[in-house]
Parts: C-alpha cells; sequence; structure tokens
C-alpha cells in the first residue's frame, strides 16, 4: 500500500526542493529583470531632425538629464505637486550646474549666452489642452499616478513628445477604472 504512493512523494520533496530554482529561472526571463542594464548611457545623436516631438530652440536632453544622470523630475520641475501648470524651469536652476558643466558644449553655449543677456528661453510647448478643459495637475500628481503614465518614458526621450492622445476619452477611462468623478462640469468650464 505505501509503497504506491513513495514514488509520488519523492516526486514531491523534489519539485519542493527544485522550486528557488525553478522560480530563479522563470524571473531570469521577464523581461523587467532583462531590462535592468548596470548603467544606460545617452547615446550620441547627430541626426536631430528624425526626432519625435518639437524641435526646441536648444536640444535639451531628458535622456541625459533624467536618464543618464538621474536628475529626480522634480528638481526641474519643482511646481507639479502644487501647481495646476507645473511648468518649466528656470534659467538659474540650469545655471546651477551650467556655469560650469558642459561648457564647451555648443548647445551649452547657447544657454551661456542666453543667460548673459538675461534673456528666457522659449521653449515650444508640448502638451495643449484645449481652453475649454480644466485639468489640474497637481491633483493627479498628488494621487500618485506616476509621471510616465500619462508622459511615457521621458527619462528615455532625447526630444519630449506628447505620449498620451490627450483625448477626452483617455481621461474617462482612467476616472472610471479610479472612481473618480466623470461629471461634464469636473473637466469643462
Ligand atoms: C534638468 C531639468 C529637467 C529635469 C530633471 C526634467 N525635466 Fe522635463 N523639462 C525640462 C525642460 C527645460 C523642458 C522644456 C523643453 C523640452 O520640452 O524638452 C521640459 C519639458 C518637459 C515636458 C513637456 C512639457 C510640455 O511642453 O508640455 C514634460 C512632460 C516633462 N518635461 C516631464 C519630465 C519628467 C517626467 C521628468 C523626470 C523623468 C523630467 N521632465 C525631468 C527640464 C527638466
Ligand atoms: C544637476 C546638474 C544639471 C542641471 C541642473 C542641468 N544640467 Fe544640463 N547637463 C548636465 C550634465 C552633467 C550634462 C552632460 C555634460 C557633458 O556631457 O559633458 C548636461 C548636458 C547638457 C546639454 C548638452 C547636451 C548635449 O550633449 O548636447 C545641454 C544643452 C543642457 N545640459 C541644457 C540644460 C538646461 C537647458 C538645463 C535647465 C533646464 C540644464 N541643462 C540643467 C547637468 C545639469
Ligand atoms: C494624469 C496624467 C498626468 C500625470 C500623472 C502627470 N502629468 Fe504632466 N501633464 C499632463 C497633461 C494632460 C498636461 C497638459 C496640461 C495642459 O495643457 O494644460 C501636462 C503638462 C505637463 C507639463 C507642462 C507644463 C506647462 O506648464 O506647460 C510638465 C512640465 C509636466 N506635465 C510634467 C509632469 C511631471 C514631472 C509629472 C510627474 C511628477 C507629471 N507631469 C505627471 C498629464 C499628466
Ligand atoms: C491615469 C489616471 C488619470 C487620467 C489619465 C486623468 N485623470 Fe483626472 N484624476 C485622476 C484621479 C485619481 C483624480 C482624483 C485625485 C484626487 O483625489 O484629488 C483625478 C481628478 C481630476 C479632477 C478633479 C476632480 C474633482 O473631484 O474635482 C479633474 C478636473 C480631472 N481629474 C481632470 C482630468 C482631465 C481633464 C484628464 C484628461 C486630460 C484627466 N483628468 C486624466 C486620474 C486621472
Ligand atoms: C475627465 C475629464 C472630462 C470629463 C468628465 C468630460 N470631458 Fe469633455 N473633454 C475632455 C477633454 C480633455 C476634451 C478635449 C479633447 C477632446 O476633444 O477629446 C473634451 C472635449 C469635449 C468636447 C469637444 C469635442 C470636440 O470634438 O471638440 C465636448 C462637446 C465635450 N468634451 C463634452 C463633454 C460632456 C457633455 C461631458 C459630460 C457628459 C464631458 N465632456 C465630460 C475631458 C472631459
Amino acid at each position: 500500500m505505501s509503497a504506491d504512493f513513495r514514488p509520488a512523494a519523492r516526486a514531491a520533496a523534489a519539485v519542493v526542493a527544485l522550486l528557488p530554482l525553478v522560480l530563479a529561472v522563470v524571473w531570469l526571463r521577464t523581461p523587467e529583470a532583462q531590462q535592468q542594464p548596470a548603467e544606460f548611457v545617452a547615446p550620441a545623436i547627430s541626426d536631430t531632425g528624425s526626432l519625435e516631438g518639437p524641435r526646441q530652440p536648444i536640444f535639451f536632453r531628458h535622456d541625459i538629464h533624467a536618464g543618464q544622470y538621474q536628475m529626480d523630475c522634480r528638481y526641474c520641475h519643482y511646481a507639479v505637486e502644487v501647481s495646476p501648470y507645473p511648468g518649466l524651469p528656470s534659467m538659474e536652476t540650469c545655471m546651477g550646474c551650467h556655469r560650469i558643466t558642459g561648457a564647451a558644449l555648443p548647445e551649452v553655449q547657447k544657454l551661456r549666452e542666453a543667460a548673459g543677456t538675461g534673456q528666457a528661453i522659449e521653449w515650444v510647448k508640448v502638451h495643449n489642452l484645449p481652453q475649454f478643459v480644466r485639468f489640474p495637475h497637481m491633483r493627479h500628481v498628488r494621487a500618485e499616478i506616476a509621471c510616465q503614465t500619462c508622459h511615457g518614458p521621458v527619462e528615455r526621450m532625447p526630444q519630449v513628445y506628447q505620449y498620451a492622445s490627450l483625448k477626452m476619452g483617455w481621461c474617462l477611462d482612467c476616472h472610471k477604472q479610479r472612481q473618480v468623478t466623470t461629471d461634464c462640469t469636473a473637466c469643462h468650464y
């Protein structure tokens, strides 16, 4: 009688013993585990004409700052948590580093020239919701939705482009999912 289930018990014991190995193999095969390069190095780019997104007056690269050097988004976009319009960094924020860093690079020289003449840089807006839409940016950031959920992998973008459609359906899908209001008057003036 007992001889009948002994092989089964042994097989079960073997599976249990091998479980950590099996899990390790499965884990190593998942894309997350494979996608962990030791360090990200932003590529050299010679053909800027083929990049997605509007061309900016200075070739400011998120993949260098937020990617390679891992600067926090909030270092430059410090108003994201308090303002309906997060805004863009001031010249002082840039010059905190670029009085010295990269002084020989042509695009940094443009920045330093503008700083010298006290001229603000006129960044081209990437996102443009129509005037009749109310979008309180800070409420979304405070609800702990990652920047990337709406803006995509900015830390890998040499030039920022619009990632989400920003259509009404896009807003509503998430609001329904998260049980947030879908009243017309919440989003429309
Ligand atoms: C070193 C400063 C700096 C850091 C760090 C930084 N940004 Fe930016 N960001 C800028 C500047 C300058 C612009 C305007 C030029 C441009 O669009 O590239 C900008 C533009 C943007 C825009 C487009 C705004 C528009 O016009 O609609 C988004 C979205 C954005 N940043 C998201 C992020 C996110 C997400 C992170 C973190 C992963 C981040 N930024 C980190 C400086 C920074
Ligand atoms: C915390 C430090 C820091 C801040 C703040 C900072 N940068 Fe940089 N930036 C760097 C570093 C580091 C590099 C890489 C320099 C190199 O490759 O020698 C760089 C590179 C650059 C380059 C050259 C990219 C290339 O290789 O062509 C430009 C242009 C630039 N930054 C613009 C800006 C602007 C505009 C701001 C403000 C919105 C800003 N930076 C804020 C550290 C900073
Ligand atoms: C729920 C979606 C959502 C999240 C999360 C989100 N954003 Fe935005 N963001 C938007 C939309 C939509 C706009 C365009 C708003 C407009 O045109 O009025 C925008 C605009 C911006 C702008 C341009 C602001 C301006 O004044 O032109 C910046 C910079 C920005 N976001 C950065 C960030 C950063 C950094 C984070 C994370 C800390 C973040 N966003 C999180 C949806 C989001
Ligand atoms: C990824 C999810 C997500 C997307 C996309 C999103 N929202 Fe939201 N939204 C939220 C959450 C979560 C809240 C609730 C935050 C809180 O509790 O303060 C919210 C709150 C709001 C509020 C405040 C509602 C109130 O109670 O007064 C408005 C207005 C709003 N969103 C507009 C928009 C618009 C317009 C868009 C599209 C351009 C949009 N949202 C896209 C998740 C999202
Ligand atoms: C969560 C935010 C949100 C809510 C709730 C919402 N809308 Fe919108 N709506 C938007 C956004 C963002 C746009 C602009 C983008 C677009 O046209 O899709 C828009 C655009 C529109 C437009 C213009 C469409 C066009 O083609 O020009 C109309 C009309 C409209 N909404 C009506 C409504 C009505 C009616 C309701 C209530 C039943 C409503 N919306 C609820 C976010 C919202």
